[in-house]
């Protein structure tokens, strides 16, 4: 006698089953890959907690876009590392700076890719603070900041960005870009807002990477409380009035349940970041052993998807396309 609680079971009986019952399936067009790209000839420098991610110059960068796009990877996300820094984060709108020369040679490489570029001052700034710093306080001031981001991301779109992402979550910073891309002449460059991120310890390997860490001080009077979830509600809202496209939750794992808020509150598509921190656990975990990298990582961004991301941002991205790949 089949009891109908057996129903589950025979479902689960083959993987040609399971397959026919799965809800959730990643493929390589889920994703967008980040790349930090460094200034200097021929530079490509391990980043010690991401194996597997490098600074990379821009030859080098252009290899690497041309490698994800070749596994069906639709875009790249660029973070810039200068050689320079200043207290006016001038690098960050530099026409000729190491983001808008990198957009170029990839655009021109591989016009089919798409070119996410992230707006920040962080990298920029010798402060490292994502806006401009008020010297007698070390205060972060808002809207002084608000021009520069504007300016980057129109850099960014002159160059030839498909997508500017600001990451640096000042208030009234969408529709200051908004304004200025329009105004610029960029009507038609989406903007994919960093809308409910997190001050997060899981970013400690990325500003390795970027060089970006704070001088002094922390993010939090910028970044989100990871207490709270209405307040992610609040800040998309915002970013959507202000003309937001996409909106993005980060990190990710530890935010499914903001991500699945945010998925319920807007019909915009959402993207959600698996930041460095994120890579880094599941690496470190697998090189001693202790984990099976394939599986956690297939299974951690099936998560992200299943919780309700159209886009995910990962350093996992060309793994996971390879292994889809078979
Ligand atoms: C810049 C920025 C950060 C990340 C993306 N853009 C770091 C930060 O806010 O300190 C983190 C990405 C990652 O950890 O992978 N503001």
């Amino acid at each position: 006698m089949a009891f109908p609680q057996q129903r589950l079971r025979r479902t689960r009986r083959n993987a040609a089953l399971r397959g026919l019952v799965r809800e959730t399936h990643l493929t390589p067009g889920d994703f967008i890959y980040p790349i930090f790209v460094a200034a200097g000839e021929d530079v490509k420098n391990p980043i010690a907690s991401m194996p597997g991610i490098f600074q990379l110059s821009i030859n080098h960068a252009v290899a690497e876009a041309k490698r994800a796009h070749s596994l069906g990877i639709p875009g790249v996300l660029l973070f810039g590392i200068p050689d320079e820094k200043d207290e006016a984060a001038s690098g960050a709108y530099d026409a000729e700076g190491i983001v808008q020369l990198a957009t170029r040679a990839i655009k021109d490489a591989l016009p089919g890719l798409l070119v996410v570029t992230d707006v920040c001052l962080c990298e920029y700034m010798s402060h490292g603070h994502c806006g401009v710093v008020e010297k007698d306080t070390g205060e972060v001031l808002n809207d002084v900041s608000l021009e520069l981001l504007a300016r980057t991301a129109s850099s960014h779109a002159e160059a030839g960005a498909d997508i500017v992402a600001p990451s640096d979550m000042m208030d009234g910073r969408v529709a200051a870009i908004r304004a200025d891309l329009d105004r610029e002449g960029f009507e038609n460059t989406p903007i994919m807002a960093y809308a409910a991120k997190y001050a997060s310890a899981f970013y400690g390997p990325f500003r390795e990477a970027a060089g970006s860490a704070p001088q002094f001080g922390d993010r939090r009077s910028y970044q989100m409380d990871p207490a709270n979830a209405r307040e992610a509600l609040v800040e998309t809202e915002l970013d959507v009035e202000e003309g937001a496209d996409i909106v993005m939750v980060k990190p990710a794992l530890p935010y499914l349940d903001v991500v699945r808020r945010v998925r319920e509150a807007t019909d915009l598509p959402v993207a959600a970041y698996n930041v460095s921190g994120e890579y880094a656990m599941i690496k470190a975990a697998a090189q001693n052993g202790w984990i099976d990298e394939e599986r956690a990582v297939m299974e951690a961004l099936t998560g992200i998807k299943r919780a309700g991301a159209d886009i995910i941002i990962s350093y996992h991205a060309p793994d996971v396309a390879g292994w889809l790949a078979g």
